[in-house]
């Protein structure tokens, strides 16, 4: 069965809301007849009301990069799900490299931000991928496994029906280096088996496994050509309007 691809745009930590605005009122014109995938922004958690502001009517989802599975509480620093929906969140970036590598995330609070997002009705993009060493060492298969069996872990296929899955190869991301069509595939159809094991064959079938690592204008035809690959989660090349708008039109 065919599958909607999604374009999503990651900013990491760029653009203030002033500077968001300026993005939508430059990507907006651009995109405006433009409804074959689905698209969505990831902001700062600070330029989300902006973001919010100015979609509205549109057709592109505003997500967040992260959240904290509690509802509420002395977490001081911390941004819930339950706060994303209320401010109109619809997806949110879930185990990005970033947080794993620099902020301690780990592939268990990953499960625990799973299940929250996925409890409060938001779009989680699961972020799973390999570091350099890792594939150098033969050990791709067993670094995407282990992500993918301890995020899934307690979870049903109704309750994960909302699940995206990214496929982020370290080594690719800001690197300019992006895995060819072809070692994404592999990988892709890697982490469909064990969505299969975890949540049956026909869940398998419909998840969408995104792309992400230097994808840009002149790679993203490429890229979205192979029937594995159900869309790309854009970095860099989305910070830029005309750039994430030739993404989006791959
Ligand atoms: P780049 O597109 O800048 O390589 O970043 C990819 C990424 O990390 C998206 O989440």
């Amino acid at each position: 069965m065919s599958r909607k691809k999604l374009i999503a745009a990651n900013w990491k930590m760029y653009k203030t809301p002033d500077e968001t605005k300026r993005f939508f009122a430059d990507f907006l014109p651009l995109v405006s007849a433009h409804d074959r995938d689905e698209m969505v922004v990831c902001p700062p958690f600070v330029d989300l009301h902006v973001a919010l502001e100015c979609v509205r009517g549109e057709r592109i989802g505003i997500g967040a990069q992260n959240l904290y599975w509690k509802s509420e509480g002395a977490f001081t620093g911390e941004v819930s799900s339950a706060m994303l929906v209320a401010l109109g969140c619809t997806h949110v970036i879930i185990g990005h490299s970033e947080r794993r590598q620099y902020f301690g995330e780990t592939d268990d609070t990953v499960n625990l931000k799973l299940k929250a997002a996925l409890e409060h009705g938001l779009t989680p993009i699961v972020c799973v991928g390999e570091v350099l060493e890792e594939r150098e060492a033969g050990l791709t298969e067993d670094v995407l496994r282990r992500q993918c069996v301890r995020a899934f872990h307690a979870l049903s296929a109704r309750k994960a029906e909302a699940l995206v899955i990214a496929y982020e190869p370290v080594w690719a991301i800001g690197t300019g280096k992006t895995a060819t069509p072809k070692i994404a595939s592999e990988a892709h159809i890697l982490i469909r088996g064990e969505a299969a094991k975890a949540f049956g064959e026909q869940f398998a079938s419909q998840l969408r496994i995104l792309y992400g690592g230097s994808v840009k204008p002149e790679n993203s035809s490429a890229l979205m050509a192979e029937p594995e690959i159900d869309g790309a989660l854009v970095g860099g090349a989305s910070l830029d309007p005309k750039s994430f708008a030739a993404i989006v039109k791959y």
